[in-house]
């Protein structure tokens, strides 16, 4: 039986991928690496954790002899590794977490896939997910495109522009057979409501104020999760090695027109008066080195691959508020003591 190692499967993007290969390949056994951070929730795999194909392993990627050890125990084929720290927010108020999980993390992944399978690569995989922030912040038009140079700008970005070369690297090195992909921001449901749209339905629900960074201007490519996993299970099978892959969403949003777009629809769930919620939103003081607009330019996956995203914005947002509303338990969970206290620095200050 194949063996298909996941990190950060308890994750937001990692969560639908595990379900996605977990469903898929019945006949692969699928290992779900995380070491339940803040961010990491089993919650969001309740429907696929008692299926005979998924394994869940808690481990810390920084943590080397842990990570070797499983390698050679598990002798995994093929590695889609998604654990990181992903927040921008928290990379400004503390780099070092950054640095250690997605760099030194990935690098510890890296060596030991290295170890286990120097005799034969064959039909073997390292599959790194990374970012478009990498790409850094674009004017008003243009997008990025695969060869557009490295220019990142926030710890985050940094660490994971650290991670891509480091994967570049061993496959210019040593031969690993690497793939790579940047994707575009994600929204959908599971993800951790610290993120604009989650941290906005929430707050909305709630009556309390919508913060919105600076004017409001900065431009995001928003993409439906389930259609990143559904290009990251493209991308794995039948990606070329030592290539990257862009993906996005063909669809840029200024976030002020998006927190408006997200205020009609949650005017419309909650039986509310047309123009209501958007009496919460507020501007507050701008993200330091906060990138102005990004924008991916996915046609080498749509040309070679044949992926394209299968859902309009205005049917990804309804989709997304309905999983809010419908999953409380979920949000009241996650919503516990540390993610308060949190709250509070980012958001009383400013
Ligand atoms: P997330 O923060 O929701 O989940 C990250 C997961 O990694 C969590 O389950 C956490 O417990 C785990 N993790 C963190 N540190 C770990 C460690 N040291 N060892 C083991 N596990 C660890 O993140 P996400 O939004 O799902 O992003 C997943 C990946 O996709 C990241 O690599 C991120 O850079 C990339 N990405 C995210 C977006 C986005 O919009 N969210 C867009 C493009 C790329
Ligand atoms: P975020 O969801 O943190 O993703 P990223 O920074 O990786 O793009 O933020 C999306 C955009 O929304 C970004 O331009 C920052 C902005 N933003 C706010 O205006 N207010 C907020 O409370 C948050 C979290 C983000």
């Amino acid at each position: 039986m194949k063996k298909i190692l996941i990190t950060g499967g308890a994750g937001f993007i990692g969560s639908h991928v595990v379900r996605l290969f977990v469903n898929n390949y019945p006949d692969t056994q699928i290992y779900n690496l995380d070491v339940l951070t803040y961010a990491g929730n089993l919650e969001n795999l309740k429907d696929i954790e008692a299926k005979p194909n998924y394994t869940f392993l808690k481990a810390d990627i920084t943590d080397e002899d842990l990570i070797t050890k499983l390698f050679v125990e598990y002798q995994f084929d093929g590695v889609v590794h998604l654990a990181a720290e992903s927040h921008v927010d928290r990379s400004i108020a503390d780099p070092l977490a950054f640095i250690k999980t997605n760099i030194l993390g990935t690098v510890n992944l890296l060596n030991a896939a290295r170890s286990i399978w120097k005799d034969n690569m064959d039909d073997k995989r390292f599959y790194h997910i990374s970012t478009d922030e990498v790409y850094g912040s674009l004017g008003e038009t243009g997008l990025f495109i695969e060869t557009t140079s490295y220019d990142p700008r926030s710890p985050y970005s940094s660490s994971k522009a650290s991670s891509d070369h480091l994967v570049r690297a061993y496959y210019h090195t040593y031969g690993l057979p690497v793939v790579i992909s940047n994707c575009s921001n994600n929204y959908g449901p599971n993800q951790f409501p610290e993120k604009l749209i989650p941290l906005a339905i929430n707050n909305i629900k709630n009556n309390k104020p919508i913060p919105i960074y600076g004017k409001g201007e900065n431009i995001r490519d928003w993409l439906y999760v389930i259609d990143h996993a559904v290009a990251i299970d493209l991308i794995y099978r039948e990606g070329k090695l030592g290539e990257t892959y862009n993906i996005g969403g063909i669809n840029e949003w200024t976030n002020i027109d998006l927190i408006h777009k997200l205020c009609e629809v949650m005017d419309d769930k909650l039986d509310r008066e047309k123009g209501e919620s958007a009496k919460l939103i507020t501007y507050v003081k701008d993200r330091a080195g906060h990138d102005m607009r990004y924008a991916i330019d996915s046609s080498k996956l749509m040309n070679e691959l044949g992926w394209e995203p299968s859902l309009q914005f205005e049917e990804g947002i309804v989709k997304t508020v309905d999983w809010y509303l419908a999953n409380e338990e979920w949000n009241n969970n996650i919503l516990s003591g540390d993610y308060e206290k949190y709250y509070k620095e980012q958001y009383e200050k400013r």
